[in-house]
């Protein structure tokens, strides 16, 4: 994947080879997820998770769509146990279930082999460009899949603008900076973001996907509901990290055996969105969760359970929801057009 001596790459570049390089890439050649993963995402933490999502996606569809055919796009399946369950529970409403059509974008060859055996019996369709979607009503879902895209770093240093690279001499990797001009940068993305800020984290995959699914529906109509660990600060800061066996590891050690992801930066996506005219609302984890009924699922499904697996179900619960866990550090992120009115999920 860096097999040179020597290179010296942009951040994003990096963080792209290390997770998607076709051969080597982390994403390409590992199933990261689960305890004897390296980490755990809400899907796998809990199927009421994914029921809280179903539930969200029907009421949108009733309240906008109801009698209309629309796709249901997953962005970044993962191990596809959400869009697994979403449609285990889309089965039991079959006027929805109907109208439905399942599909999934995602990079990884490794995990759309994985996707296809966990959803053989479902009717999932794989797209690898989301212009071949069919022109209908469009509701896109991604659950940590703006966080798993690669970023660029600036620091000011002494009044001078730097990009944050990655360099690899005599076989050694570290990161160094080069001189950039970023009012340039400023113009490419059209977006003023140095002003009060002393280092920049922006991700130029992020705005090219985002407008990407804005042409999307504004054309055929939908929505995007994005679920991330995200921060609302003003001031932007470094929130790269590696991740292996659930713990935090030097990002340049064991590249390609590492996940390394960022925090979305909702003042960021704020300024993105505002230029596309798109309206934006999101919430914590936690609270779109229990606006759902999520303790309501809880308690029926613990009513028929044993002492054990209703300890089981609660443990996991709190996980989801729990404030110092990842109740609040996750945050659930809505875009669609201006003139829409929804607040499921969003109180
Ligand atoms: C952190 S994982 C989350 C997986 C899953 N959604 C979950 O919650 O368990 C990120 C997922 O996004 C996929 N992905 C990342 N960048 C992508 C891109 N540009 N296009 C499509 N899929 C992408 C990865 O391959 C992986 O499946």
């Amino acid at each position: 994947m860096f097999n040179k001596k020597n290179i010296k790459i942009p951040l994003d570049k990096f963080i792209d080879r290390a997770l998607y390089h076709p051969k080597k890439g982390y994403y390409m050649q590992k199933v990261p997820f689960g305890q004897y993963g390296d980490f755990v995402t809400a899907p796998g933490i809990s199927k009421i998770f994914s029921e809280m999502v179903f539930l969200w996606l029907i009421s949108y569809w009733e309240k906008f769509y109801k009698d209309r055919k629309i796709n249901i796009v997953e962005l970044g399946a993962g191990n596809g146990e959400m869009i697994f369950q979403i449609i285990s529970s889309a089965r039991n409403y079959k006027k929805f279930y109907n109208k439905c059509d399942f599909i999934i974008f995602e990079k990884s060859n490794k995990l759309i082999k994985l996707q296809k055996e966990k959803l053989k019996n479902q009717n999932v369709k794989w797209l690898k460009n989301l212009d071949k979607l069919q022109n209908k009503p469009t509701i896109f879902v991604g659950n940590e899949f703006l966080d798993a895209l690669p970023i660029k770093q600036f620091i000011n240093f002494k009044g001078n603008w730097y990009e944050r690279y990655v360099q690899k001499h005599k076989g050694i990797f570290n990161f160094t900076k080069v001189k950039c001009n970023i009012e340039r940068v400023e113009n490419k993305i059209k977006l003023k973001l140095s002003k009060n800020q002393n280092f920049l984290e922006i991700s130029f995959e992020e705005i090219k996907i985002i407008k990407k699914l804005n042409n999307i529906i504004k054309k055929n109509n939908g929505c995007v509901l994005f679920i991330d660990y995200a921060h609302s600060n003003q001031k932007m800061f470094d929130t790269l990290q590696a991740v292996k066996k659930h713990k935090k590891v030097d990002i340049l050690n064991d590249i390609g055996n590492t996940d390394i992801s960022h925090m979305v930066n909702l003042s960021f996506l704020k300024k993105i969105t505002k230029n596309l005219n798109l309206k934006i609302k999101f919430t914590t984890q936690r609270k779109f969760l229990l606006n759902l009924g999520i303790m309501k699922r809880a308690e029926i499904l613990a009513n028929r359970a044993s002492f054990l697996e209703k300890a089981n179900i609660f443990y996991r619960i709190n996980r989801l929801i729990d404030r110092r866990q990842m109740g609040e550090l996750f945050k659930v992120i809505l875009l669609h057009k201006k003139n829409k009115q929804f607040n499921l999920g969003f109180k």
